[in-house]
């Protein structure tokens, strides 16, 4: 089994106000990676992930899966699974380190007939429930108890069966769970309300070169013909829109300019309006796309929506530039309930912010200056650094483990267009 690192007690040095300058390659995007790893479930054939993100989050979900029974070769980005689940119990050691590992439940059911999977848990941005979870399988004909701190899913002899599923709200993990435990259901399930993110068009477009029968990719009604099994597949995933989004932003509020590769950029439509609307400039080119900025930014309200609207994955990085706009800011977020941790850290760097529930409201600074700061979840540790960027002065940023789970190589992928960073214990 492959070890990562708790970085706990590592700390980021930025030292800010230098301009961010040159060219920065995007990786596979996590949150494809995760639910795309989780369907070595259910190909039991030779399966290949190629561009996968070497992070914490995808090498606990590969210790995750080989310890459910996969087996699973690394070479850099390429993984090859094999070989079939050999037990339907996952660990909760493994489970409770991440909430994605939910997305394992459904493809054991219709691997094993029956799933034990622990509760994930908390979570700094809000309370994160799984019904949906729990209402997909059901809806699929799986019978589902909760004893001792597990979820516990099992089937009748007929096995998983096609059903409607209308979620109430847009989930990107309940829409996932529902696509990967339908593919093998017997008959048609037609998902209402599904979520429209990337990453779940990614999986599915690979289930389908897999075998599977999926309609409607890319829309809010989904339709699933079940199908006996999946066949061999090689599928290169998506590459990653709020990394790409992160290092635009890296780019703006240090008036650089950054070439940003190995970008979907019709992925990022909104968050680019949204960036010149702030002033900055945005090239588009193919796969990549050129972020300049000379001047302060204009101030410019959003409010976080499922796909295609602007993205809660960015909420905070774009707070960070904010801070500095000539103006006052809105920022509404409407996914999670409490997603402005970033907001009292900012603050120490100098920051204008007051939050009123779902509502940020953010008076730009001339000036941010270096302060220690604490991470408190994975975009919460981007934004700190971006703040850290354009302050004077050093910032030293502590939480980590955050930023490893979701940021490939971040310090040198920084370095290499400019900034002063260094990671110390
Ligand atoms: C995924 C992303 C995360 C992103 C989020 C929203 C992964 C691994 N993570 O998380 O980075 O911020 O989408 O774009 O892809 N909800 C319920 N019941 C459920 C499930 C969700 O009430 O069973 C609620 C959540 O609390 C939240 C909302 O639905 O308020 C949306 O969450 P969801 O889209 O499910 O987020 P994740 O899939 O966990």
């Amino acid at each position: 089994m492959i070890s990562f690192t708790n970085n706990n007690i590592e700390k980021i040095y930025i030292t800010g106000k230098k301009k961010l300058t040159g060219s920065v390659n995007i990786s596979g995007a996590k949150n494809a990676a995760l639910p795309l790893m989780a369907l070595s479930l259910i190909i039991n054939k030779d399966f290949n992930l190629y561009n996968v993100p070497d992070l914490a989050d995808t090498r606990l979900m590969s210790n995750l899966l080989i310890d459910l029974g996969v087996k699973i070769n690394w070479n850099k980005g390429n993984v090859n699974f094999y070989g079939k689940p050999k037990k339907d119990e996952a660990s909760y050691d493994l489970v409770r380190q991440m909430r994605a590992s939910i997305l394992v439940l459904g493809p054991l059911l219709a691997s094993k007939g029956s799933a034990k999977v622990p509760l994930p848990g908390g979570c700094a941005i809000g309370s994160r429930p799984i019904d949906l979870h729990v209402k997909v399988m059901e809806s699929l004909g799986a019978n589902i108890i909760f004893d001792g701190g597990f979820i516990i899913g099992s089937l009748s002899n007929e096995g998983l069966k096609g059903g409607n599923i209308k979620f109430p709200k847009v989930s990107v993990g309940a829409t996932e769970s529902a696509i990967m435990t339908a593919v093998l259901a017997k008959g048609q399930t037609k998902i209402y309300n599904a979520a429209r993110e990337p990453e779940i068009s990614d999986l599915a477009n690979c289930l389908n070169q897999a075998g599977a029968d999926i309609k409607g990719i890319g829309t809010d009604i989904l339709i699933i013909n079940g199908v006996k099994e999946l066949n061999q597949v090689s599928h290169s995933v998506v590459s990653d829109r709020i990394e790409a989004g992160s290092f635009a932003i890296a780019s703006s509020i240090t008036m650089g300019d950054v070439e940003i590769n190995n970008v979907c950029t019709k992925n990022l439509t909104e968050f680019i309006n949204v960036l010149r609307y702030t002033g900055s400039k945005v090239e588009i080119s193919n796969n990549s796309i050129n972020v300049s900025n000379s001047k302060r930014p204009r101030p410019f309200d959003v409010v976080t929506n499922p796909y295609p609207g602007f993205p809660t994955d960015l909420q905070a990085q774009y707070m960070a530039l904010m801070a500095i706009a000539d103006g006052k800011t809105l920022i509404r977020e409407t996914i999670f309930e409490n997603r402005f941790m970033h907001a009292p850290e900012l603050m120490r760097m100098g920051a204008k912010i007051s939050i009123n529930h779902q509502e940020a409201e953010i008076c730009g600074v001339k000036k941010l200056k270096g302060a220690k700061v604490m991470a408190s979840d994975l975009r919460a540790s981007m934004c700190l650094i971006l703040g850290a960027l354009a302050a004077s002065g050093t910032s030293e940023i502590d939480g980590l483990y955050h930023l490893d789970r979701g940021y490939e190589k971040l310090t040198d992928k920084l370095t290499n267009i400019g900034a002063i960073i260094k990671r110390s214990n």
